[in-house]
């Protein structure tokens, strides 16, 4: 059977930098899917490259089977993948509420949302009863009416998950979304990611500098350097391995 995800001989230079360069990595099964390695490694170019931000030079990126390489990004959405960025992206002057439904309204929708909303009535109040219950889960619930300018820098993070989780994408990838978080709402994002999963097994990519979270948090990590795949593993596999201490150690 077609690999779920499977990213094939990926490169991409920008100018005279080999940001990518030879990158394999096949996901077979949904999962909480790591990726690390230091500043530069090439992380968000894949992330860019897979979700068709990005054009590679050379290589396929394939879902189920499907070649979807040179698809453009809201092709990507339609069949089920979602990002977040490292700079977080929220509609500031909206209100958390209506960013999160922003999220579910979009053309991007995964199919259960569309075929929920041609059902017609109800299907708003259901929304918002969703909506309502992922900014609860996050703690954001007492925002719901209120500007996302009013949010930490941490809590626009966690509101930008929520928008994207509400649309039942089928990939979701997030560009560090421990970053900036402080360590209470850390916590939430971690119980909050792995109760997503648990509703609903995706793959789930996570970029990440925060080794304790993510080595909690993922089932299995890749791991990147100078625009390849250094190594893949368990976190425990992953956290003695000694290229990988050299290569953070540079
Ligand atoms: N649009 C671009 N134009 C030119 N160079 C780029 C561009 N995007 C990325 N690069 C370069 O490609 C390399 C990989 O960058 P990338 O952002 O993918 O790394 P990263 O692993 O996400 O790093 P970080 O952990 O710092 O976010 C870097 O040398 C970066 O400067
Ligand atoms: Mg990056």
């Amino acid at each position: 059977m077609a690999a779920l995800l499977e990213i094939r001989d990926i490169s991409k230079a920008f100018g005279g930098i080999q940001a990518l360069d030879g990158v394999d990595v096949a996901i077979d099964a949904p999962g909480i899917y790591g990726l690390i390695g230091p500043n530069g490694a090439g992380k968000t170019t894949l992330f860019d490259v897979v979700c068709g931000r990005q054009v590679a030079d050379r290589g396929e990126v394939r879902a189920e089977g499907r070649a979807v390489g040179r698809l453009s990004p809201d092709r990507l959405a339609r069949l089920g993948f979602a990002r977040t960025f490292q700079e977080c992206r929220v509609f500031p002057d909206e209100t958390c509420l209506d960013n999160v439904l922003f999220g579910a309204q979009d053309k991007r929708l995964g199919v259960e949302w569309r075929q929920l909303l041609t059902r017609g009535m109800g299907a708003r109040s259901a929304r918002r009863d969703e909506a309502m219950r992922l900014l609860t889960l996050v703690r954001l619930d007492t925002y719901a009416d209120r500007p996302a300018a009013a949010l930490s820098y941490g809590q626009r993070r966690l509101l930008e998950i929520v928008s994207t989780l509400i649309a039942r994408p089928r990939f979701l990838l997030l560009d560090e979304p421990a970053s900036g978080i402080n360590p209470t709402l850390l916590n939430v994002l971690h119980d909050f990611l792995l109760k997503m999963y648990e509703e609903r097994p995706i793959v789930f990519l996570v970029v990440e500098h925060n080794m304790p979270f993510i080595m909690s948090l993922a089932s299995h990590i890749v791991v990147m350097h100078q625009g390849r795949v250094l190594t893949t593993g368990s976190p425990a596999d992953i956290q003695r391995d000694p290229a990988v201490i050299d290569a953070y150690l540079g």
